[in-house]
């Protein structure tokens, strides 16, 4: 019998901020998949849970660089596609994590579409996003009564930044990092410095939380590093 593929959120970084249903399977599976950035940099994911996981040689990292060159992706992604998908066809269970939510934004959506082709049973087990865990740990709404929410991607260079900052009631501009002076730049033009807040690493020993976003400077942010406007004020 072939075994089963998970994708498995492992929520926004907190241990405790993790499903009973994610911790089932993590404990129950012959494999878990961590994946890393760069060989031997370690998984944030797997930092995540690593408290949880009682043996350690299950784990098996996987290098997925942090790339939108569509030739090294497919590489990647092929190469690990090819190790799970072997693991499965001999009947083991193996569960993919992910940070937050594993259908948001995170190479799990890849792996699951490509796996599908191996015939596999596939369930995914919903994380706590770095969204939800920021707009809690604020003590903000991130969308009440009618109002929308409009969560972007790769915020630093997104060509409808604009049109979303003058439309939408409350913004989630994630994967700032990369160039943040120009993610400061945009909201003054939409005078929203005073309507948004910087959370970077939430719920992370590490979190920083910061209303003043001028102070930041040149600073370099971290990966883990969002903004979360509220054209209503942060309330
Ligand atoms: C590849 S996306 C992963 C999103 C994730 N699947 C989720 O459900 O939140 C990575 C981006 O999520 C945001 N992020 C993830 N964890 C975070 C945290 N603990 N604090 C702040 N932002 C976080 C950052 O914007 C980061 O660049």
């Amino acid at each position: 019998m072939r075994g089963k593929f998970y994708g498995v959120g492992v929520g926004p970084g907190d241990p405790e901020l993790i499903t009973l249903k994610a911790l089932k399977i993590l404990r129950s599976v012959q494999y878990i998949v961590a994946p890393e950035k760069q060989e031997g940099k370690g998984s944030i994911a797997f930092d995540i849970i690593k408290d949880h996981i009682t043996d350690p040689h299950k784990v098996i990292s996987m290098v997925f660089p942090m790339t939108y060159d569509a030739q090294t992706l497919d590489e990647s992604w092929g190469k690990a596609v090819q190790k799970i998908g072997a693991l499965l066809m001999e009947g083991q269970d193996v569960a993919f994590i992910t940070l937050g939510d594993p259908m948001v934004y995170s190479t799990y959506i890849y792996m699951m579409r490509l796996l599908k082709t191996y015939d596999v049973e596939i369930e995914t087990i919903p994380g706590i996003t770095s969204f939800c865990a920021a707009a809690s740990r604020l003590g903000i709404a991130l969308g009440e009564t009618n109002e929308t929410i409009t969560i972007v991607p790769s915020a630093y260079n997104h060509p409808n930044l604009d049109k979303i900052l003058e439309y939408s009631d409350n913004v989630v501009l994630m994967k700032t990092a990369k160039n943040f002076p120009n993610t400061i730049n945009i909201l003054e033009r939409h005078r929203l410095m005073g309507k948004s807040v910087f959370v970077s690493k939430c719920s992370h020993k590490d979190e920083k939380i910061i209303y003043d976003l001028k102070s930041l400077g040149d600073e370099k942010v971290d990966y883990l590093s969002m903004v979360i406007t509220k054209k209503g004020g942060l309330k």
